[in-house]
């Protein structure tokens, strides 16, 4: 059966794309066999994985040259699942090419109108991404919401322009997902202490990719 790809992207840096992709990887790791792809030339995911006393559970690998769905598939044949975390930048190769290869396009969105501003190209290239990949799908997964405060109005507002489907799964600000990339772990390796955070991730996976 082929891999199922799960692309997480947005073009503004520090939407929280690594931290998503990595903790996500974990969480599919502990159904299927998973690997995370660092597209990113700045290396993020690759210099998480290396700070763990242990091996990350699933293994951060990198793809040298240019790539399409095909190689893609190809080169991870052996794994069901394929998490890709892509660099902030809509324009590289990276890319563009991970939104034609993905299945799901998941897109970490801080919770202010300003950051969503920033990534408004995106539907776009989503959009341009369907006519070579057309069943893919792409949801917005809101990141770093503080507990208590409600999404302003504002906010609601730059969503239903932003015109994408918004995950019911969000993610809090947690100082632990913070804590899981200096120790070179995710969430899933942290005990009880993480288990809030880990529910997040499950919500994630049983509403978009489990289902
Ligand atoms: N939910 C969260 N709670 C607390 N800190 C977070 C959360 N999500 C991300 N961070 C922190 O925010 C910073 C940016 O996150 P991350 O590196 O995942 O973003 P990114 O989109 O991958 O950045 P880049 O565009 O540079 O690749 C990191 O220090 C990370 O630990
Ligand atoms: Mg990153």
């Amino acid at each position: 059966m082929a891999a199922h790809v799960t692309a997480v992207i947005n073009q503004k840096g520090g939407a929280g794309k690594t931290t998503l992709a990595m903790n996500l990887a974990a969480g599919l790791a502990r159904r299927q066999q998973t690997v995370l792809v660092d597209l990113d030339p700045q290396g993020s995911a690759r210099q998480w994985a290396s700070l763990g006393s242990e091996a990350f559970p699933a293994p951060v690998k990198q793809i040298v040259g240019p790539w399409d769905a095909r190689s893609l598939h190809q080169g991870f044949k052996n794994y069901r699942h394929v998490v890709l975390d892509c660099p902030p930048s809509l324009d590289s190769h990276a890319s563009q090419a991970a939104l034609r290869a993905c299945d799901v396009a998941l897109i970490p969105v801080l919770p202010s109108p300003v950051d969503l501003w920033a990534s408004l190209r995106l539907p776009e290239e989503i959009e341009a991404a369907r006519k070579d990949n057309p069943g893919l799908r792409a949801y917005i997964v809101l990141n770093q919401l503080e507990p208590k405060s409600a999404i302003s109005s504002a906010m609601h507002h730059a969503l239903a322009d932003f015109g994408m489907p918004v995950l019911a799964a969000t993610i809090r600000r947690r100082a632990i997902y913070r804590g899981a990339a200096l120790e070179g772990v995710s969430v899933y390796q942290m005990g009880n202490r993480a288990a809030p955070a880990v529910a997040e991730f499950e919500a994630i996976i049983n509403e978009v990719i489990a289902s």
